[in-house]
């Protein structure tokens, strides 16, 4: 950071603190920073547990001329860090208003995946005594076994079960060579970067601090996002490719963020996820909105791709998680309106299996974030297939939307909640819209698309009108609070419902939770019923019906213990007397049913995630973009 006017040590924490905590949403384990020591002492902090090594040997000096800087790492919260930082700051007195005009730092928020959350596993990582090199990284290094055995080889010794900690001790071998020989050979710090990266082999998003390359700071990548904020100005960046010597320099055109801070702010709400569920009414609405015309749907990202997509030979629709399940939600529509055969991809399982992709196939991509690293990487493997490529998602200039051939976002405004909520059926509303206008040029089902778009004008409000259920479902997951299971049977359009349904009980209430296909049930569920496990059953109006009603009935022949969602006023077709619990939900059109229908288990599972007393917003263990492997 280069100020115009001089900052204490204070403010700069906080501004490295503030940037962590503005990630705190996408899940994490631990967190660390490094600042610039107080240039007037130049006696480095004592060694503490979580802190890189900060000084070498008793008595020696530092093998450069700036004083060490000083890094903080620790497992758990940001505020844990924060703590501990403004403790030792007490107990070393490191003078918190000492001024800088300009300070190099860099902070981190880890989710472990070589090594558990440790401070000595978190970033930055530093390539040892003196910290001389120290990096944070997002990504996989995938050769860093090899790396490790050479550097070891070499004399170096290392503290974390981490695959970052070679690169800054690679940072520091590079560097160290360049200055063997005479002594005047000299290195700039862009030069020892593009070394070590024609070392590393993986995905990675770096960014290297050095003190003998004071108030400078390297970052680079590879294959993962990153992201540059600016105050001013243009930006260069870095771009190397391992085939070429040398790294090409790259202007990147600035983009203004569009986003209000109120957006990312709770109001009056005690959770983000309880925020975004309720603001599904006008999340909605701005997903549609520009986008129907009196009769008829207009979605600009594909219009010139339409042709296209009609004489494909199959449409493959490929995600992850719960952008998975919306596109399952709105598959039936797709094919009854285009005719074309529409299958259906978890994005690692297509990789694992290097599922045959061709140029004839549209492969539409779907993500909330438009970055996650398996979906990315379908993405590519469906490119080198010479499919068309179509995105859907909510982040604007995502990799998912730089890289597809064309595509729709979903505008559904930032979502903060780690369990996807309001991008689920902006998503749902988006490929409906998609299937409409991919089947506008077919007059055998003009009727049935005109019905459809009635009723998606007036879905919003039939959304509204369910949100006032709260209480019901509160008083529903009262009662299920203690359970350890609950099973939601689907099918049809609302097969979506009950994966979906059953995700978000599993990912924030922590409790087991198995979504299923009801025409499945009599091959093999069946054995779990009895009169303790607590099923849902989705029985809403629709050509499924019937069926469902005779699930209904062989779960009731079993002394299942029921919960049935119904279409208002069907409550004693599904549940003959007050044998079961019911929750009515308003008919609109079947293909949008599923909008409607997972608002209920939306506040289901919030509900019972804050009754069993767990964090709604940051669930064990899970992160909002799923960005390594
Ligand atoms: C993670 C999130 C889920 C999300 C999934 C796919 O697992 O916790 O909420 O559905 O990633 O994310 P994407 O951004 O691709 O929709």
């Amino acid at each position: 950071l280069n100020y115009n006017v001089a900052r204490e040590r204070r403010y700069i924490l906080e501004v490295l603190f503030n940037g962590l905590r503005r990630l705190e949403y996408r899940g994490y384990d631990s967190s660390g920073i490094a600042i610039d020591s107080d240039p007037c002492c130049r006696a480095p902090a004592p060694a503490r547990d979580g802190a890189a090594t900060a000084r070498g040997g008793e008595g020696e000096q530092p093998p450069y001329g700036s004083p060490p800087p000083l890094v903080f790492r620790q497992e758990g919260k940001i505020e844990s860090l924060v703590g501990s930082v403004y403790r030792e700051a007490d107990e070393t007195d490191l003078n918190l208003e000492e001024s800088f005009s300009v300070h190099a730092g860099i902070a981190h928020t880890r989710w472990a995946t070589h090594g558990v959350p440790a401070p000595r596993n978190s970033h930055p990582q530093s390539s040892g005594a003196w910290n001389e090199f120290l990096v944070v990284h997002n990504g996989i290094i995938t050769n860093y076994e090899v790396l490790k055995e050479t550097l070891i080889r070499h004399g170096f010794t290392f503290e974390s079960d981490t695959d970052t900690e070679v690169i800054p001790k690679l940072a520091k071998f590079v560097f160290d060579k360049a200055h063997d020989g005479d002594g005047d050979e000299t290195v700039t710090f862009s030069q020892v970067v593009i070394e070590v990266m024609r070392q590393l082999e993986g995905a990675y998003a770096l960014i290297f601090k050095s003190p003998h390359y004071p108030n400078e700071l390297i970052a680079c990548k590879r294959g993962s996002t990153l992201l540059l904020g600016v105050k001013d100005g243009c930006v260069s960046i870095l771009n190397f490719d391992s085939g070429k010597e040398k790294p090409a320099s790259v202007q990147r055109a600035l983009s203004v963020l569009e986003m209000e801070v109120e957006q990312i702010k709770k109001g009056n709400y005690e959770h983000f996820m309880q925020k975004e569920i309720h603001e599904q009414p006008h999340s909605l609405t701005t997903t549609m909105r520009g986008r129907l015309r009196d009769k008829s749907v207009i979605l600009g990202g594909l219009k010139v791709h339409l042709k296209t997509i009609r004489h494909s030979r199959r449409v493959i629709f490929i995600g992850c998680g719960t952008s998975y399940n919306a596109a399952l939600a709105a598959r039936p529509f797709l094919e009854e309106l285009s005719g074309i055969p529409v299958t259906m991809e978890i994005a690692s399982d297509l990789l694992d299996r290097q599922g045959p992709i061709y140029r004839e196939d549209t492969a539409v991509f779907v993500s909330q974030s438009g970055e996650t690293a398996d979906t990315l990487l379908a993405l590519e493997y469906a490119l080198k297939n010479g499919a068309l490529c179509v995105g859907i998602t909510n982040t604007v200039g995502s990799t998912l939307a730089r890289k597809t051939h064309c595509g729709v976002h979903i505008n559904a405004g930032c979502e903060i909640g780690v369990a996807s909520t309001k991008a689920y059926t902006s998503q749902i509303v988006v490929m409906t819209m998609m299937a409409l206008a991919i089947g506008d040029d077919k007059i055998s089902t003009q009727a049935r698309r005109e019905a459809t778009i009635d009723s998606l004008y007036n879905l919003p409000n039939v959304v509204r009108e369910v949100l006032q259920r709260d209480g019901e479902m509160k008083d529903l997951a009262k009662s299920l609070i203690d359970e350890e299971s609950l099973l939601v049977f689907g099918r049809g359009y609302n097969y979506a419902t009950a994966l979906e349904g059953a995700l978000k009980v599993k990912e924030v209430a922590l409790m087991h939770s198995e979504g299923m296909l009801a025409g499945e049930m009599k091959h093999g569920p069946l054995a779990l019923v009895d009169e303790s496990l607590p099923i849902i059953v989705i029985a809403t109006n629709d050509s499924c019906f019937s069926k469902q009603q005779s699930v209904i009935q062989q779960l009731r022949a079993r002394k299942g213990r029921l919960i049935v969602m119904c279409s208002e006023g069907d409550a004693s077709l599904v549940c003959h007397s007050g044998s079961c619990r019911v929750i009515e939900v308003p008919q609109v059109a079947d293909c949008l049913q599923p909008v409607v229908n997972i608002i209920p288990l939306q506040l289901l599972a919030y509900h019972l995630t804050v009754l069993r007393g767990y964090n709604v917003d940051q669930p064990r263990n899970l992160a909002k973009s799923v960005t390594t492997l």
